[in-house]
């Protein structure tokens, strides 16, 4: 991986060194209704590089992670004069970092990037790896390229204004991340209680995980392989967000994968004997915090559906997970079938008081 991890507490600092390192012809800032207000006046008396900046502003929300807002952002750039030379800074969450890091990689067939994720979401999971895109068509990341950014700087400071929601939100991927790791990552997570973590402590859980994603991603920076590690939890996990949008009640993407982590580890249990007590721990941890789902056997067919027609699994036959045989041995491309899945479910709605 060609780009750099920076964990610190001083953005503004961070961002004029990497901003100085690459001396861009011209420099902009995009940010969403959401950062423009709450972090960039922060950073723009802090740092040169953004004082000096051209703003880009799209809405938050994503919804607008859309061809449209790609468009206003090509078209911003062009109207203000950037060259292949100038320097985007992605201030915001994964929507603009993502719709950001698209703009940046396609505008004059490529220009540097720097990634400043502003929640936790975006910092252990969308800004680093190289995934750019928007959704198109209906379908979510549906058009996209890899590639990196120059840096991401990685920092806490902005939390303190995410809600308890958010910062679970973020929490979930991280606990992901412990699960396809090592015990001692995914123990340390558990014992950490998410409503009263001071900010080391949690720029130190961050730096952790996202060395585990890090890995990953420099083994296969384009999911040929490997890479579908970091699925895990997501395939039920889509299918409960899609379920709860069809309900017209929307879930948080990370509640979603915390819920789907605890079915697919259910189904590693019956699979590939993933250990019982691990699983009946991580369910409480969970159901603790997330909470549950709520779902009968009714919505079963509606669920399996989803799955099998979530887009990593368009070509299986059967429906298709990443699974763990213990905590860090990870295993890809596994197959369940529906009653498995749906064994899988009545064991989830037991563990989460359902
Ligand atoms: N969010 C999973 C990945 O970056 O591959």
């Amino acid at each position: 991986m060609s780009q750099q991890l920076i964990f610190t507490n001083d953005v503004a600092s961070a961002i004029d060194s990497i901003h100085s390192a690459v001396n861009p012809a011209s420099t902009f800032v995009l940010v969403d209704s959401n950062t423009i207000s709450f972090v960039l006046p922060r950073l723009k008396s802090q740092s040169a590089a953004v004082a000096s900046a051209s703003i880009i502003e799209v809405q938050a929300g994503d919804v607008h992670k859309s061809l449209d807002s790609l468009a206003s952002i090509w078209k911003r750039l062009g109207d203000m004069g950037a060259t292949r030379r100038s320097m985007l800074i992605n201030l915001g969450g994964g929507m603009v970092t993502d719709m950001g890091a698209f703009a940046a990689s396609t505008f004059k067939r490529g220009i540097t990037f720097v990634n400043v994720p502003t929640t936790l979401l975006g910092a252990v999971d969308a800004s680093v790896g190289g995934k750019t895109g928007i959704n198109f068509n209906g379908l979510k990341n549906e058009v996209g390229v890899f590639r990196e950014a120059e840096a991401v700087i990685i920092s806490t400071t902005f939390f303190g204004t995410l809600s308890h929601t958010e910062l679970l939100s973020g929490y979930a991927e991280m606990l992901k991340h412990g699960l396809i790791s090592s015990p001692a990552v995914f123990n340390s997570l558990l014992a950490t209680d998410v409503a009263d973590i001071d900010p080391d402590h949690m720029l130190s859980l961050l730096r952790e995980s996202v060395q585990v994603k890090r890995d990953v991603v420099d083994s296969d920076p384009t999911e040929q392989g490997p890479r579908k590690a970091l699925n895990l939890g997501h395939t039920a996990g889509h299918a409960f967000e899609s379920l709860a949008m069809k309900r017209n009640s929307p879930v948080p993407h990370g509640y979603a994968v915390a819920w789907g982590l605890v079915v697919e580890l259910i189904l590693s249990g019956m699979i590939l004997k993933f250990p019982s007590s691990l699983i009946s721990q991580f369910a409480a941890y969970v159901y603790a915090n997330y909470r549950a789902m709520p779902i009968t056997c009714d919505d079963y067919p509606a669920l399996l559906d989803l799955m099998r027609h979530d887009k990593k699994n368009a070509t299986a036959a059967s429906i298709n997970f990443t699974l763990l045989r213990a905590i860090g041995d990870v295993c890809i491309d596994s197959t369940a079938s529906d009653e498995q899945i749906s064994q899988a479910l009545d064991i989830y709605r037991d563990l989460m008081h359902l």
